[in-house]
């Protein structure tokens, strides 16, 4: 009784975390990126970050997240196009941790890769539009599509892993138990 309510305990404890830490990239993009940059829907005050991490190396990112103006005034090349090629606006000195920033480019990868498939299955439904036998079919993609982007990747990950995790200890409360009445048993019959 005791190791399953510490089981239980445990698995509260994980997916809290799971979920917290699933959201934290979105909703810091949200909140301190989204006013000037969105993901595959165009440029804003600055560049859209679509695919940003297959242009820039990630310590490079993280750098400039951190301090853009110390990479364009240190003369980094990159840094210097970036700055000139959008009107010479300042990208502010964002106070972010590396775990947060990390966390942020997550979720902008997760939402590249969301948008690409989501084009395919635009492409899709309008090629087989043309044939009418098809209609229902290509209508019934949306649908599907809204049903996985419910959860990120990252989510559906994490998700698995606690499940693998949980089975784990499962396993491992039940050899532990089998393991204390072994030697229950053997002190008992000891003494007797
Ligand atoms: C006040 C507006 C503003 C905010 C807020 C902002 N940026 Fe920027 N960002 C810019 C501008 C403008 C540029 C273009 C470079 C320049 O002019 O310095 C840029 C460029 C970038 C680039 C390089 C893009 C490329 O195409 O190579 C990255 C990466 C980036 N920003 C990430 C972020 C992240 C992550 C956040 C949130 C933590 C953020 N930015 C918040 C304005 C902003």
């Amino acid at each position: 009784m005791k190791i399953q309510n510490l089981i239980l305990s445990f698995a509260i404890a994980i997916s809290t975390i799971t979920v917290s830490f699933a959201q934290d990239g979105e909703q810091l993009f949200k909140t301190t990126c989204a006013a000037c940059h969105t993901v595959g829907k165009g440029k804003l005050v600055g560049p859209d970050l679509k695919d940003v991490q297959n242009r820039h190396e990630k310590s490079w990112i993280l750098k400039w997240v951190k301090s853009s103006q110390t990479l364009v005034k240190a003369g980094d090349a990159q840094a210097v196009k970036l700055f000139s090629d959008n009107n010479r606006i300042p990208m502010p000195d964002q106070a972010l941790t590396d775990d947060q920033i990390n966390s942020i480019l997550g979720f902008i990868v997760t939402k590249s890769t969301e948008s690409a498939s989501a084009k395919t299955e635009a492409t899709s439904a309008a090629s087989a539009s043309g044939n009418s036998s098809q209609v229902s079919v290509a209508s019934d993609s949306p649908k599907a599509g809204n049903l996985l982007t419910i959860f990120s990747f990252t989510e559906y990950l994490l998700m698995g892993l606690l499940c693998l995790l949980l089975i784990v200890i499962w396993v491992l409360a039940k050899s532990i138990k089998s393991l204390s009445k072994q030697l229950a048993d053997k002190i008992s019959t000891g003494t007797n």
